[in-house]
């Protein structure tokens, strides 16, 4: 069951499974930002969702998670015309031969880990202030094989599938730490499989194995629609709040290897992922399960001043 939220801030969403969660929200009258990289595709597919979906409240802005440098522009821009966020979506990702984003980091790592971290870390005030609010990490099932070393950051014996699955362990684990963090002030946190999805993630993988696996993905494949259903389930279903810092596949809870969930580990990551982004290393919080502070408060909306549609409000939205 879904129900209609408010403002949703979705990066990569120029195309594959951004695309379509952003048109979905669209549909269900939701303010969609687009944080994209590239303004030409993002600035058209604002103006195909808007006008397929009648609503005006869809906007792009310009973001490169493989730079910490435009992630903190971002936030400062987006700070200062958007007052408020209810779901922050972390969907960009890389896949593909060794390179490094501008900061000098492993690409996937830094694409697909610490440049939702910083940015998710720059907004944490913002999603605390519209509590109950949330964040929504894209992930996969290849965390399972991820190997996280911090003394091999840069992946001396770097593989595509490896340096992947490693980026999408450190996803993980920022959802476990992130709901432990931040679920005490109703701030959210999911991670989501969802599934095999024929986008065009695999554009970049070469050789023959990379052709084999893009024609596969063609006929076996789910559609960016289908696949993106269990992204739309985490931003908006009511009755989840209990199920925070858990990862879901078909809009269900998935049993994720205890790894993911192991506190020590999560901490290293937090703290280092806070060094690698010049941040101000934090005081650990407390090892007792986090619980929220605010009760659940039902209220429903019609329409803001933004111009964006409330029909119901999951999880009970505080009244400002
Ligand atoms: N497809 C699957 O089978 C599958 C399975 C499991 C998980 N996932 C996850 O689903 C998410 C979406 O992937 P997808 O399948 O939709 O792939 P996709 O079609 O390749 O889309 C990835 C999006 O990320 C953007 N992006 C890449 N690097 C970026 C950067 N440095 N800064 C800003 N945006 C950047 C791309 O923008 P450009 O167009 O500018 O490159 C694109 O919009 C990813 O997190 C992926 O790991 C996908």
């Amino acid at each position: 069951m879904f129900a209609l939220h408010f403002r949703y801030l979705s990066e990569g969403a120029s195309g594959g499974l951004g695309k379509s969660t952003a048109y979905d929200l669209a549909k269900r009258g939701a303010k969609v930002i687009l944080a994209c990289r590239n303004m030409k595709k993002a600035e058209a597919v604002a103006r195909a969702i808007r006008m397929k979906t009648h609503n005006d409240n869809v906007y792009a802005y310009y973001i490169d998670l493989g730079s910490l440098r435009t992630v903190k522009d971002f936030v400062q821009d987006f700070q200062k015309n958007e007052p408020k966020l209810d779901v922050l979506i972390n969907n960009a990702a890389y896949l593909g031969p060794r390179a490094t984003t501008e900061d000098g980091y492993e690409r996937s790592f830094g694409v697909n880990y610490l440049g939702h971290f910083y940015l998710t870390y720059l907004l944490k005030d913002r999603l605390k202030k519209c509590a109950p609010s949330r964040i929504v990490n894209v992930c996969s099932d290849s965390y399972a094989k991820g190997k996280l070393e911090f003394e091999d950051l840069a992946m001396k014996n770097y593989d595509i599938y490896g340096a992947y699955a490693r980026s999408k362990l450190a996803i993980a684990r920022f959802t476990v730490e992130a709901h432990r963090c931040w679920f005490p002030d109703v701030v959210l946190a999911y991670a989501v499989h969802p599934g095999c999805v024929h986008t065009e993630l695999l554009r970049n993988w070469p050789g023959v194995f990379g052709e084999v696996l893009r024609a596969a993905a063609r006929f076996l494949f789910k559609t960016p629609e289908e696949g993106c259903q269990t992204i739309v389930y985490c931003a908006v279903a009511e009755g989840i709040r209990d199920q925070s810092g858990k990862m879901f596949e078909n809009c269900k809870p998935l049993k994720t290897k205890d790894f993911v969930k192991d506190k020590a580990k999560g901490r290293q990551l937090w703290n280092k992922s806070l060094r690698l982004c010049d941040l101000d290393e934090e005081p650990d919080v407390s090892d007792d399960e986090p619980t929220p502070e605010v009760n659940n408060v039902k209220v429903t909306g019609e329409q803001d001043e933004t111009g964006a549609q409330h029909l119901a409000n999951p999880e009970g939205k505080k009244e400002k």
